[in-house]
């Protein structure tokens, strides 16, 4: 037992085994991919954007003619780096040893990228040395048409695309819709882990990529659906967990993916037959312990009245109205304009989101477990 992996992760995609539901929406996107429609994957933060992509690619391993390449901009700080990104994953993605890679390796090497390692994983990594924009531009244009002119669909997705923003150039935008707009073979899934720059990107009108794309919203996973989920992968490693600790589990991370995920990770890793309630409680209290001093750094960065405001919002779990006279006088926040100010702060600092995508919109608590320490306290 001593050996045995957690099949509960708390990062990347280890096969569908361990991948929860999501079956419309895997559904939905294999639609969109074969009816050649460009995607945005809409949703707030660990809730599972990444995994669905990865399990959605998943899918595509053994069929030849469709060529999945995902790439995570998140590090690039400018144009540059995005092609050189974008080169090293195309790049690791064919192996030399077919026609279609050989074809697409020598089309690279014309652009004369140097080719270095990287030191940890070993891996190749493609960087051009591009004098001025008009280069980057044609390079970008010459990655994707290589692509486009072979006799098989490609599907890129670019993860956290929103950080395109955060380049000096500021027609990265108008690039890539220019190019992307070209292409007849390739499509693109976009998705991002900040919902708010990735709405201004997609749906503003002025901007390049306004309705350029079918968006896709990506909510919480089922309760009965994730409880099956739980009790099944405790089932298939001979260990045994009861209804009212999956409940638990479930009610304590309202279902947020990242949350329930590594709640889950903690009570696999207690490596005992049977998990029930008190063990569950048992780990909370030492996640909390864990996270305690993060959970007071916040504190410190954050003003006293914004603190006391989140604490009034987690104690609310799901608040609906911030501005009702009800919620500022049971928490003395002050005036209305004060609650608008720190709303305001901790909106952008990401401490809350507001989940405004059901009938009812409310604001609450980002991180669940922070949440829930706020509502002990
Ligand atoms: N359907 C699922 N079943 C089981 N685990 C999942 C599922 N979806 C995601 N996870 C796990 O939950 C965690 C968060 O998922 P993921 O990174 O995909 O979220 P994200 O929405 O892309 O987050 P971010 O906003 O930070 O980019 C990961 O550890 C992932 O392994
Ligand atoms: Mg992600």
């Amino acid at each position: 037992m001593e050996n045995e992996f957690n099949p509960f992760f708390v990062s990347g995609y280890r096969g569908a085994e361990y991948f929860c539901d999501r079956e419309n929406e895997t559904l939905k996107l294999k639609q969109h991919i074969a009816n050649g429609k460009n995607t945005t994957v809409f949703a707030i933060r660990r809730i599972g954007k990444t995994g669905l992509i990865q399990h959605v690619f998943s899918s595509f391993i053994n069929k030849p003619k469709v060529v999945c390449i995902y790439v995570d901009i998140l590090g690039t700080k400018n144009i540059l780096e995005f092609t050189n990104q974008l080169a090293t994953a195309i790049y690791n993605r064919f192996p030399e040893n077919n026609s279609i890679g050989k074809k697409i390796m020598s089309a690279i090497r014309l652009l004369r990228p140097l080719i270095s390692f990287d030191t940890l994983s070993g891996s190749p990594e493609l960087s051009f040395s591009l004098g001025n924009e008009k280069l980057y531009e044609t390079t970008i244009a010459q990655l994707f048409g290589f692509l486009d002119a072979q006799n098989i669909k490609v599907v890129f997705a670019i993860d956290e695309f929103q950080q395109i923003l955060a380049y000096p150039e500021q027609n990265t935008e108008a690039i890539l819709r220019t190019h992307i707009q070209q292409l007849k073979n390739t499509q693109f899934i976009f998705c991002g882990s900040d919902q708010k720059l990735m709405h201004e990107i997609f749906n503003t009108a002025k901007r390049p990529f306004f309705a350029s794309c079918t968006s896709m919203s990506l909510g919480f996973i089922e309760f009965e659906v994730y409880a099956q989920f739980i009790k099944g992968v405790f089932e298939k490693h001979k260990r045994k967990i009861s209804e009212e600790a999956i409940s638990y589990v479930l009610n304590f991370t309202k279902q947020h993916t990242f949350y329930t995920q590594y709640l889950c990770n903690f009570l696999f890793a207690l490596t005992k037959k049977s998990i029930k309630l008190i063990d569950v409680q048992f780990s909370i209290k030492e996640i909390f312990l864990q996270n305690e001093s993060i959970y007071y750094q916040y504190k410190n960065l954050l003003t006293e009245a914004q603190w006391k405001l989140l604490r009034a919002i987690a104690k609310e779990d799901r608040l609906t109205n911030p501005h009702s006279r009800g919620f500022i006088e049971k928490y003395k926040l002050g005036t209305s304009s004060m609650v608008t100010r720190g709303m305001e702060a901790l909106l952008a600092k990401e401490m809350i989101y507001q989940n405004a995508g059901v009938e009812k919109a409310y604001y609450e608590v980002y991180d669940k477990f922070l949440m829930r320490w706020l509502q002990y306290k």
